[in-house]
C-alpha cells in the first residue's frame, strides 16, 4: 500500500482503540498549554482541524467557543457527534485542503498532533491559513521533531528507561511506531522544515512552547517525569497577519 493511502487510512482501522486509549498525557498535562497558546476562546469561532472524536472540540464549547471539528475518519467524526453537546459542529473532510470551509470563516484554527500524520503538511498550514480571518491564530501541536527521528522509544537496561535516542534527525520521511498495539506511521520533519513552512504561508510565528508538566500535575502523575528528560511534544503560536 502505497504512502499517502496508509496514512489515510490506518486511523480508520484503530479508531476504536484510539478512542479507548489513555489520554492523560493530553488531558492532564497538554491541553492547559493549548489552552493557553489559544487564549480567550469565548464567543470565538475555533476549527478544529484533525479533531479525532472531539475531546478538544467539547472542552472549547464549555469555554465558550464556536465549534467546528473536522477529521478524515469517518468513526471518529460518528462518535465526536454521539458525544457531542449539541453545540459543536463535526463535519468529515481533509485537513490538506479543508474543502467546503469558506475562507476567513474562524478566528482561530488548532492542529493537536495532525501535522504529523500528513505527507503534504504545506497544503495543511496553507488551507488553515485560508480558512482563518486576518488576525487569527492557528496553534499547532506536534510531536516534537527530536522525539520522532528514532521511532523506537526509549532505550532501556530492564525496566530502566536509560535515555531516547537521537539519530537521522535531518533524514525526513515516515517512521513507524507501535500505537494501540498497532503499527503506526508518522511523518518526521525537522524543526526548521515546519517553521520554514509557517512562515512561507504568510503566518507570523508568535510562540514556541515545549510543554512540560506542572508540580501538580508531577504530583498526580509521577510518569510525567519522563516529559523533563527528553521533549516530547512543540507547540506552535501562529498569526495571520491583518491585511
Ligand atoms: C493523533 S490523532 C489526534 C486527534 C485529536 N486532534 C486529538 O488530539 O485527540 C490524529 C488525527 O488526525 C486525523 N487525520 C489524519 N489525516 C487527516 C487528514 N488528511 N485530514 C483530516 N484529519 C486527518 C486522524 O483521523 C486522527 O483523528
Amino acid at each position: 500500500m502505497d504512502l499517502n493511502r496508509r496514512l489515510r487510512t490506518q486511523w480508520t482501522e484503530s479508531a476504536q482503540d484510539w478512542i479507548r486509549q489513555d489520554q492523560a498525557i493530553r488531558v492532564d498535562m497538554l491541553d492547559s498549554w493549548m489552552l493557553n497558546a489559544l487564549g480567550d476562546v469565548s464567543g470565538r469561532d475555533v476549527i478544529d482541524v484533525g479533531c479525532g472524536e472531539g475531546r478538544f472540540c467539547r472542552l472549547l464549547s464549555e469555554l465558550g467557543a464556536r465549534v467546528t471539528g473536522i477529521d478524515l475518519t469517518e468513526p471518529l467524526i460518528e462518535r465526536a457527534r454521539c458525544l457531542g453537546s449539541g453545540r459543536e459542529s463535526y463535519l468529515i473532510g481533509d485537513a490538506e485542503n479543508l474543502a467546503g470551509i469558506d475562507d476567513e470563516s474562524f478566528d482561530a484554527a488548532v492542529s493537536y498532533i495532525v501535522l504529523v500524520d500528513l505527507l503534504d503538511y504545506r497544503a495543511a498550514i496553507d488551507a488553515a491559513f485560508r480558512v482563518l480571518r486576518p488576525g487569527g491564530r492557528f496553534v499547532v501541536c506536534i510531536v516534537h521533531p527530536m522525539r520522532m527521528a528514532v521511532a523506537g522509544g526509549w532505550i532501556r537496561r530492564g525496566s530502566e528507561k536509560l535515555f531516547y535516542p537521537l539519530d537521522d534527525y535531518t533524514k525526513e520521511g515516515p517512521r513507524e511506531f507501535l500505537m494501540v498495539g498497532r503499527k503506526f506511521l508518522n511523518i518526521h520533519r525537522t524543526l526548521s522544515s515546519y517553521v520554514s513552512a509557517f512562515l512561507a504561508t504568510g503566518f507570523v510565528l508568535e510562540g514556541l512552547w515545549e510543554p512540560v508538566p506542572s508540580d501538580e500535575q508531577l504530583t498526580a502523575h509521577p510518569d510525567f517525569e519522563d516529559e523533563l528528560r527528553a521533549p516530547n511534544f512543540l507547540i506552535y503560536s501562529l498569526r495571520k497577519p491583518r491585511a
